[in-house]
């Protein structure tokens, strides 16, 4: 046998559900102005990035990390106003996502969630076993309450994943219609606060009242530090402890856990920086709104969501001009949308440029055969 055939018989040992999958597909260039993944427009300011620089040498690189990230959970745990033994650290929240599939989900099972959603509900629900189900957001993004609670009360419905504000629609779930779905069912239900710090709302009084509750957060998007992968839940102990049994032992490195400690000792900067954001935000949304055939979603996130009749089109001719949006070709109910994240001032101004001179290119031409 040579060694293709031999890899082939290899990979054809691959577990069916993970044969199906697609990898997650950032995009592949690196293009000058990147609005497209809800990073941070700026990175760590100076200052701090010099005074972490040098307290990373004091950081012993030939041990483990601690295990139990024991200094950061206490800090997050000031930060959330609750004890340590309610906040657990992972990878990203991508990995905090994994695990609660992992612990609660599985081949049988069913993951639920608003749709559309953030991908990684369903990637990660596949490639553990499980059954997405998505539950198609009104016309306006507003949530199905009835709908996510009828599937939920199937039997084998075990948790669902609510963004808010959601990813990618932009808007914000007021704490009541999330009420809703949560006081109808005794499934696990994860609030993603991904985008919490651009809103005006939290849904911390969820957390408060019903057990079945947890609040997942990252330190991807309000704090510039998308590089450092870290993301934390909080929830009651007995659930944590469940999810340790398969966190893996050292997931969050010692210099991400040095990083993350330094970066909540400076609260403030990250405060003022998502002021600015949501004020860029609002900038950048009146000069969308004013290029030709562009619907414009309201927004309380880092990144606002369009629908324009060209947008697929729109998004490869920004591409040319080293500009990255999202777009969505192959999502339900987000045809013809891009999501573009707020970037700096003059990001967001090289971007309405851009659109102005290729709208203004195309007008007139047919948009069929795009
Ligand atoms: C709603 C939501 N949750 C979680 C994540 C993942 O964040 P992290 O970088 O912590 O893995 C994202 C990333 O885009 C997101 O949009």
């Amino acid at each position: 046998m040579n060694e293709k055939e031999s890899l082939a018989k290899i990979n054809a040992l691959v577990r069916g559900e993970i044969q199906q999958l697609r990898p997650y597909e950032p995009e592949a260039a690196l293009p000058e102005i990147r609005l497209d993944a809800n990073e941070s427009p700026g990175d760590v300011p100076p200052e701090l990035k010099q005074a972490i620089l040098e307290g990373l040498g004091r950081v012993f690189w030939n041990r483990y990390p601690d295990p139990e990230a024991l200094r950061l959970r206490e800090r997050l745990a000031d930060r959330e106003r609750v004890s340590p033994e309610c906040i657990l650290v992972g990878n990203g929240s991508d990995e905090i996502i994994r695990d609660l599939l992992t612990v609660y989900g599985g081949p049988g099972t069913r993951t639920v969630f608003p749709a559309p959603a953030f991908s990684m509900y369903r990637l990660l629900t596949l490639s553990t076993g499980g059954t997405p189900v998505g539950v198609r957001l009104r016309e306006d993004w507003s949530l199905d309450e009835a709908g996510l609670v009828s599937e939920l009360r199937h039997p084998n419905s075990r948790l669902a994943f609510i963004a808010s504000p959601n990813n990618p629609t932009g808007n914000a779930f007021p704490r009541a219609a999330v009420e809703a779905v949560v006081r109808e069912t005794e499934r696990l239900i994860v609030l993603d606060e991904a985008y919490r710090m651009f809103s005006n709302g939290d849904l911390r009084a969820l957390w408060e009242e019903y057990p079945q509750v947890v609040l997942l957060n990252t330190f991807s998007k309000s704090m510039s530090l998308a590089g450092i992968r870290l993301g934390y839940l909080v929830a009651r102990p007995e659930i944590i402890q469940m999810l340790n049994r398969v966190r893996l032992p050292y997931n969050v490195d010692s210099m991400a856990q040095y990083i993350a400690c330094q970066a909540l000792e400076y609260g403030s900067i990250w405060e003022q920086q998502a002021q600015r954001v949501m004020a860029e935000r609002e900038r950048l949304a009146q000069r969308l709104q004013a290029l030709p055939d562009m619907t414009v979603f309201p927004s309380q996130a880092n990144f606002i969501l369009i629908r324009h009749p060209r947008a697929v089109w729109l998004k490869t001719n920004l591409a040319d001009r080293n500009i990255a949006v999202r777009g969505f070709e192959k999502t339900e109910a987000l045809e013809n949308c891009l999501r573009i994240t707020v970037g700096t001032p003059g990001e967001n101004d090289s971007l309405i440029a851009a659109c102005r001179a290729v709208l203004n290119a195309s007008a007139g031409e047919p948009s069929h055969g795009e």
